[in-house]
C-alpha cells in the first residue's frame, strides 16, 4: 500500500462529472458562468445543471409552472421553524428542515434518476420558502406566500420583505445565485456524492452538504467575510487592521481558493457588480476598504479574493441580515448538489479511500486490575 497522501486531497481526481469545470475558468455544461450571468437567469441556470440543455421555452414555462406549485412546506414544519430558539443559526435550521422535508416527501425512497429530478425541483421551490419563513417567525411577522409570478430569486426577497424587489435588485440577487449555483468536487458537493455512493437518498445527501457547507473555510466564508468588515469599522483601520492579521499568519476569509491561485472568475464578475450597488446604495466606504484589504492582501500573499467577498458585501447592501448568506448559498447550490447526486447514481461505486496508520502497534489486552 501506499506510502504517502495529499493533505485534503489535493490535486487528488476522485470521480468523473459532465456538469461544470473549472479547468477552463468556470463552465456550467460548457457555458462560461460569465455568460450565463450577464444573459441568463437562475431558473434557466438551474435547469441547464440539472437537465443539461438550456430550456426552449415550453420547457422553462412548464418548470417555472412546477417550482411555482412546490413553493409550499407542510404546517408541521411551519410550526417546527416558529420552535426552534431564536438563536439557532439559520444553517443549523435549513439542514433541520431540508431533513424533516423528506417525512414529507412521497418518492423519499425512491433513488431512482427520475424520481431524483422531481424531489430537486421540489427542493428547489421549497428551501427559499423555509429560510424566509423562519427569518420572519424570528422577527415576530406573518408569513408572507410565495409569489408564483416572481422568479425564484425575486420570490426569496417578497418572501423575506413583504415588498416585490427592484428590478436590479432582482437581476444582481439572480447573478449571484448562478454564480453560487454549482462547482465541479467541492467539499460539500463531494460530501453529498460520497453520502449516496452508498445507495442512501438524496435527502441525507443534501442535508449532509449543508452541514459541509456550513464551516467558514467553505460556504461559512461568505458570513465571515462580513464579519471583517464589520471587524476593520471604519476605511482609515483597513491598512493596519490587514497588515496585522497577516504578520499573525492568520487567515482572512473571503480570500484564496483551493483551485483558483489566479484569481475566483466568479469574484471578478461579481466585484463590478457588487461596486455599482454600492454606489446607488451609499455604502462606498465598504468598497473603500474592501479594496484596501485586496491590495494588500495581493501584494503581500498574491491570494486574490473568492466568490464570498463580493458576495458577502453585495447582500449586506441589499440589507440581508447576515445569518442568512450562507442559506442563501444553499438556496442556490441545492441544484449542483442534485444534479451530482443524479449523476453519481446513474454510474455509482461506493466511495471507500484507505488512510495510512500511524497509531500503536499490536499489543495484548490486560484485565483493568493489570492497567
Ligand atoms: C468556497 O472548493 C470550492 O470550490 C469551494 C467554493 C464553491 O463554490 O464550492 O468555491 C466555495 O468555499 C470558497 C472558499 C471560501 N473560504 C474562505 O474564504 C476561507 C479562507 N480561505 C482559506 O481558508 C483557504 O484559502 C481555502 C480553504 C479556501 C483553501 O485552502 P487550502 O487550499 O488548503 O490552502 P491553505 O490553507 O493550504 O493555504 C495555502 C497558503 C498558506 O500560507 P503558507 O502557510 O503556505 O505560508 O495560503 C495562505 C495559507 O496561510 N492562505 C491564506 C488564506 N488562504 C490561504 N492566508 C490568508 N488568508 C487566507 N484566506
Amino acid at each position: 500500500m501506499t506510502e504517502s497522501y495529499s493533505p485534503g486531497l489535493e490535486g487528488i481526481v476522485a470521480g468523473e462529472t459532465a456538469i461544470s469545470t473549472v479547468e477552463t475558468g468556470l463552465t456550467y455544461r460548457g457555458y462560461a458562468i460569465e455568460e450565463l450571468a450577464e444573459h441568463s437567469t437562475y431558473e434557466e441556470v438551474a435547469y441547464l445543471v440539472l437537465y443539461g440543455e438550456l430550456p426552449k421555452a415550453g420547457e422553462l414555462a412548464g418548470f417555472r409552472q412546477r417550482l411555482g406549485a412546490a413553493a409550499v412546506v407542510p404546517p408541521e414544519l411551519i410550526e417546527t421553524l416558529r420552535r426552534i430558539p431564536a438563536a439557532a443559526p439559520t444553517m443549523d435550521v435549513l439542514r433541520t428542515a431540508t431533513s424533516m422535508l423528506a417525512h414529507f416527501e412521497p418518492e423519499a425512497a425512491d433513488s431512482s434518476h427520475a424520481a431524483n429530478v422531481r424531489k430537486t425541483e421540489r427542493l428547489l421551490a421549497k428551501l427559499p420558502v423555509v429560510v424566509a419563513a423562519r427569518q420572519r417567525l424570528k422577527s415576530g411577522q406573518e408569513l408572507v406566500i410565495a409569489d408564483t409570478s416572481l422568479a425564484l430569486p425575486a420570490n426569496f426577497l417578497w418572501m423575506l420583505r413583504g415588498q416585490k424587489p427592484s428590478e436590479k435588485q432582482v437581476k444582481a440577487m439572480d447573478a449571484s445565485f448562478i454564480l453560487y449555483a454549482e462547482h465541479e468536487f467541492n467539499a460539500s458537493t463531494f460530501t453529498a456524492r460520497c453520502t449516496v455512493s452508498t445507495l442512501s437518498d438524496l435527502h441525507s445527501g443534501i442535508t449532509a452538504a449543508i452541514g459541509a457547507l456550513k464551516g467558514p473555510l467553505h460556504g461559512g466564508a461568505n458570513e465571515a467575510a462580513l464579519g471583517v468588515l464589520e471587524e476593520v469599522g471604519s476605511v482609515e483601520r483597513a491598512e493596519a487592521w490587514v497588515r496585522n492579521v497577516l504578520a499573525k499568519k492568520q487567515k482572512i476569509m473571503g480570500f484564496g481558493h483551493r483551485v483558483y491561485k489566479d484569481g475566483d472568475p466568479r469574484a471578478v464578475y461579481l466585484k463590478r457588480l457588487t461596486a455599482a450597488v454600492a454606489a446607488e446604495t451609499g455604502h462606498q466606504d465598504f468598497e473603500t476598504m474592501a479594496e484596501i484589504i485586496e491590495t494588500i492582501v495581493w501584494t503581500q500573499k498574491r491570494i486574490p479574493p473568492n466568490v464570498d467577498w463580493p458576495c458577502a458585501r453585495l447582500y449586506h447592501y441589499f440589507g440581508l441580515p447576515k445569518d442568512l448568506y450562507t442559506p442563501l448559498f444553499v438556496v442556490a447550490r441545492v441544484v449542483g448538489w442534485s444534479a451530482h447526486i443524479i449523476e453519481q447514481l446513474d454510474n455509482n461505486r461506493i466511495m471507500r479511500p484507505r488512510s495510512i496508520y500511524t497509531g500503536p502497534a499490536v499489543r495484548k489486552w490486560k484485565p483493568v486490575g493489570n492497567r
